[in-house]
């Protein structure tokens, strides 16, 4: 990653840090990753030689431009689903300024609805919108996933009641590899293909 990048990075970290700060309305904070949860994501995506990834929770494209800036090298493509429109928006001029809005598919709307319209196949995929909704997304998915496929999720910690159920669902999955990383909030980290 190239340092116009990463400084663009650490501008997105502070503003995020500012405006959820300020903002009551959670609906309305950016949520951005930390940073070293950023960061184990991407070498992951990065090394595992993911060139087919989506992320369920784009925000301002925080870990958008990360995940982009670890595949889009090796011709890796992302797509990354919001149902809001004015973080989408925000997510695009972001990706813009990083350079890697070629890279990415935007998509707005419900993830579930959208998950369920998606042909794949996926090699990772990042779980990072609402944890209720996950097991289900988890289930339209599977059909859709390369013999090795990594699936992440954040806030394995910080809301264990909400990611219960996604977390049994990964458990219990034949030929599963998980984690769980104590990094930022806690993160799910699995790997499909065992055996
Ligand atoms: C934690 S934030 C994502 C942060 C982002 N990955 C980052 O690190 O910059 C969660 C996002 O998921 C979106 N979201 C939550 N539930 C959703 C759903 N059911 N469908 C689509 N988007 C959803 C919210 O609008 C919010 O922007």
């Amino acid at each position: 990653m190239n340092a116009e990048v990463r400084k663009l990075l650490v501008e997105l970290e502070d503003l995020g840090q500012a405006h959820d700060a300020a903002e009551s309305d959670r609906s309305r904070k950016f949520l951005n990753l930390e940073p070293e949860t950023a960061q184990i994501v991407s070498m992951l995506a990065r090394g595992s030689r993911a060139t087919r990834v989506l992320e369920i929770g784009t925000s301002t494209g925080y870990s958008t431009i990360w995940l982009a800036a670890s595949v889009a090298p090796a011709g890796g493509r992302v797509i990354s689903i919001d149902r809001s429109a004015d973080k989408q928006k925000m997510a695009r001029e972001n990706l813009t300024k990083a350079g890697f809005l070629e890279a990415v598919e935007l998509r707005c709307g419900d993830a579930t609805e959208i998950v369920a319209s998606l042909a794949g196949p996926f090699d990772f995929v990042f779980f990072d919108a609402d944890r209720i909704s996950a097991p289900t997304q988890l289930v339209l998915l599977l059909p859709k996933l390369a013999p090795a496929a990594f699936l992440l999720a954040d806030n394995a910690l910080s809301h264990p009641a909400e990611i219960a159920d996604y977390l049994t669902a990964i458990e219990n999955l034949p030929g599963i590899q998980h984690a769980l990383i104590p990094v930022g909030k806690g993160l799910s980290v699995a790997l499909t293909g065992l055996g």
